[in-house]
């Protein structure tokens, strides 16, 4: 099949070489004519395990563009996944989709009949906008042709994104037409009856026991509903064991037992139960805020959508009341923050706990000084204007330090030697801000330890 995508980001990106490596003839198109060019080079602009191998496999079928003068009007299916960020009220910003859909009206040729799929994540209604986007433009050029789209939502999480799309829960399309449900089922069909052969080093292996796929067709608006009615729900979930998490605090109750007793439930389930200091990332965030926001705008007042992100809200303020509660004045106190990403695994720190958390530090005039595996780069290329010490050998992070917040769970920060490290701190403080550590040697190396609703008085 031959496939243009629009929009090389983590969705675009895996997409496309997913689609290419299963032997389509795929092209992917990006404004940034930086990234094309890296991608061309065979660099991979994203730090995602099994990706780079994938583009490998994928290159004898994929074409990189950067402009829409290279556009094959002659392509089966259109893909867009443009980036659709939160402007400052919440809502979605779909200026990318917008201008897409247009460039595609501009340049569609007469006769070929492509089909548009919006994998970007938009508010319900608007893969309907697109296809008016479309066909104004065609109007304008007097090419009278009605225009196919369908809404396929993707629901890959980052870190996992090769091995989220190839070993999906389900496909979703939202479609009115069976011969776009035809084509799609086509194209995903090794996917869906896991008949492909791909040797990939991925994070972590598919169970044997995990069924196929499955393949569910809706409405286009439910489509678009189903991303955002995931995303709040997951978000949800962990708001609402965070919130558990005060109680289980409060009352000497210890969350992560709490957590695994109700989610053995099975109409619960024990995912998306881990307590910390709250959700962050390219979705959650812009996702709940959207999805209140789409209520509001049709009246419906979203009240747990609403609790989910107040609670959000209330985790990254507890970090400060403790740090303030065990230190008192927070000024010129040094402060170690261990873990910049949204989470482990990866170098994005979109939406990060930690950007929140050292602002405000900021503000209370602590001095900062941050060490994060992959993710410093990106962090102060973000807030150049920070004055934040970036810290390359982790020892360092502890030394003359007040105390330290452990943001992100890295692997790796379970097993430092907190003994002899505690030992170059003024005060032994230490906030787990994801319960990753054993708390017992913590104690009796000294370090006054706060986690996130775990009993350890
Ligand atoms: C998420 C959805 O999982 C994915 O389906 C969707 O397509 C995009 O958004 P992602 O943003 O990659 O994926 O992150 P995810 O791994 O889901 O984690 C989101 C946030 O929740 C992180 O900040 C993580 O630390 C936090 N989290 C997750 C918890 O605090 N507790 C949990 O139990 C799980």
């Amino acid at each position: 099949m031959r496939i243009t995508m629009i929009g090389a980001g983590y969705v675009g990106l895996t997409t496309a070489a997913i689609f290419a490596s299963l032997g389509n003839d795929v092209t992917l198109l990006d404004y940034n004519k930086d990234k094309i060019e890296k991608l061309k080079q065979g660099e991979v602009p994203i730090f995602e395990e099994g990706l780079g191998e994938l583009l490998e496999v994928a290159r004898p079928n994929l074409t990189f563009i950067s402009s829409w003068g290279s556009f094959n009007s002659k392509t089966e299916l259109i893909i867009i996944t443009v980036g659709t960020p939160m402007k400052e009220n919440g809502d979605v910003d779909l200026t990318s989709v917008e201008k897409v859909a247009k460039s595609i009206g501009q340049k569609w040729s007469n006769g070929s009949q492509p089909i548009v799929i919006i994998k970007s994540t938009v508010p319900v209604g608007t893969t309907y906008r697109v296809k008016e986007w479309i066909e104004e433009e065609l109007k304008k050029r007097e090419i009278n042709q009605e225009i196919y789209v369908a809404s396929n939502p993707e629901f890959l999480r980052e870190g996992l994104a090769v091995y989220d799309s190839l070993y999906p829960d389900r496909i979703v399309i939202g479609t009115d037409s069976s011969h776009v449900q035809d084509l799609l089922k086509r194209l995903y069909s090794p996917i869906l009856n896991q008949t492909f052969s791909l040797s990939l080093k991925l994070p972590i292996q598919r169970p044997d026991h995990q069924p196929k796929p499955v393949w569910f067709v809706t409405e286009i608006k439910s489509a678009e509903l189903i991303k955002y009615a995931a995303n709040a729900f997951l978000a949800m979930k962990i708001s609402f064991i965070n919130e558990i998490a005060r109680l289980a605090e409060k009352v000497g109750a210890d969350i992560t037992e709490v957590a695994e007793g109700i989610g053995l439930d099975q109409r619960i389930g024990t995912s998306y139960l881990k307590a910390g200091i709250g959700w962050g990332g390219g979705c959650f965030p812009k996702d709940t805020s959207a999805i209140l926001n789409q209520g509001k705008e049709k009246g419906i007042e979203m009240s747990l959508v609403k609790a989910t992100i107040d609670v959000n809200q209330k985790q990254k303020e507890w970090v400060i009341s403790k740090l303030k509660e065990a230190l008192g004045n927070l000024k010129n106190k040094e402060i170690g923050i261990l873990g910049l990403s949204f989470k482990p695994n990866t170098d994005d720190i979109r939406g990060a706990i930690s950007i929140e958390i050292i602002e405000k530090l900021l503000e209370l005039g602590a001095a900062i000084k941050v060490y994060d595996p992959i993710a410093m780069d990106n962090f102060r290329k973000t807030y150049p204007k920070w004055k934040i010490k970036y810290i390359k050998k982790i020892e360092e992070i502890f030394e003359h330090s007040h105390a330290i917040i452990l943001v992100t769970e890295w692997k790796q920060f379970k097993t430092l030697p907190y003994g002899e490290l505690a030992k170059k701190m003024e005060d032994k403080i230490i906030i787990d801000g994801r319960n990753l550590l054993d708390i017992a040697p913590l104690i009796e190396a000294g370090f006054q330890y706060f986690g996130i609703g775990r009993n350890y008085s």
